[in-house]
């Protein structure tokens, strides 16, 4: 046991779970004191079972790294609650909070059901800020903590769950503004979008999904081969290791992903054109009369002007069409 995190605590959501549970490990060999939080669901989120968290916690024990379970839904505000004072009635404290749970219910928009849309915003999103709400009143006081949030690349925008890809835009949202918020309390909020191979992504149902994308022509070969040689959870924690230690506290509001033998950040998301009364500088494509421009107009008009075109061919082909191909032309009035 390397020495990083020595007398942290820390509180891991959806530490059964395949990168969950790799997270919980590797913060525990750093030695971290650890709750290990899942409720034990299928993929889609129901049900529940004790096993999973228990194994976990056995094997931090058994390698001599000290660990208790918590059995909690993360969804429910008061059981988030219980979850954040289990760490601190146990350990004395909360330094790290990590949230590594999840579920799918995968549908196109035009067959998702209220249901799938609620659930997986639940477990993704009000889950993440049920914890982090709780976490952050005692990081306050204490005027330290680290917060790592899962997100996923589907925050960019999906195809076949738009409640995840919503969900998780929404732990970007989420883990961005607790940044801005607690970062003068010594407490940052850091997110990450990993690739995995785990029962989430790499199960029998999506395997075979992606072979009819393939004979569909929907994806190429190359990336159908991509995609099944991902590699496994293992790869994930290092840097989450190193995100919660000391070394990183001017780190904060950042969006990573990580995947074996890669580390990406994201860029931060900027007005990258604007149109205002006083200069028109030339980038949007709109024809409107100068009476009509509102004060705030190079702010709304960007929001409205996302020029997201129908998915009609493999990721590569769309993340071409991007802002800077729009004009703007403005008539005097
Ligand atoms: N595996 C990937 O490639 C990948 C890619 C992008 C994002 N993610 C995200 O990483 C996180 C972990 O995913 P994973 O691949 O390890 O999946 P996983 O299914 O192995 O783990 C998710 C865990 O969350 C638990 N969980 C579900 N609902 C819960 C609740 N209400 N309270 C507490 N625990 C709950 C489940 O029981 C499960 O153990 C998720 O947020 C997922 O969206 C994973």
């Amino acid at each position: 046991m390397a020495n990083r995190l020595k007398g942290k605590n820390a509180v891991v959501t959806g530490g059964a779970g395949g990168i969950g549970s790799q997270i919980c490990l590797a913060l525990a060999a750093e030695g971290a004191n650890i709750v290990v939080n899942d409720v034990g669901a299928t993929r889609d989120g129901s049900g529940t079972a004790k096993a999973p968290v228990d194994e976990v916690v056995n094997e931090i024990k058994t390698k001599g790294g000290t660990a208790i379970a918590s059995h909690d839904s993360v969804v429910d505000f008061v059981a988030a609650e219980r979850l954040i004072q289990t760490c601190v009635d146990t350990f004395g404290r909360i330094d790290i909070l990590v949230n590594a749970h999840g579920n799918l219910r995968d549908k196109m928009i035009w067959n998702m059901s209220e249901d799938e849309w609620d659930s997986v915003i639940n477990v993704h999103l009000k889950g993440t800020f049920n914890t982090c709400r709780h976490a952050c009143v005692r990081m306050r006081e204490q005027k330290y903590g680290r917060i790592i949030n899962v997100t996923s690349d589907a925050w960019r925008g999906t195809v076949g769950h738009v409640n995840y890809g919503a969900a998780k835009g929404g732990v970007v949202s989420l883990t961005r503004s607790i940044a801005l918020e607690m970062g003068r309390y010594g407490v940052t909020a850091n997110c990450f979008a990993p690739i995995a191979a785990t029962r989430m992504t790499f199960d029998d149902e999506v395997k075979a999904g992606m072979k009819k994308r393939l004979e569909g022509g929907l994806i190429t070969k190359e990336q159908y081969e991509r995609f099944m040689s991902m590699p496994g959870p293992e790869h994930t924690p290092s840097i989450v290791v190193y995100l919660v230690t000391e070394e990183a506290a001017n780190i904060n509001g950042q969006i990573f992903h990580i995947e074996k033998s890669r580390v990406g950040i994201y860029s931060e998301p900027a007005e990258v054109k604007m149109a205002t009364k006083a200069k028109v500088h030339s980038t949007l494509k709109i024809s409107t009369a100068e009476r009509d421009l509102p004060g705030n107009f190079s702010r709304t008009i960007l929001m409205a002007m996302w020029p997201f075109s129908p998915y009609n061919g493999p990721p590569s082909r769309r993340v071409a069409q991007i802002v800077s191909q729009i004009t703007v032309s403005v008539t005097k009035s």
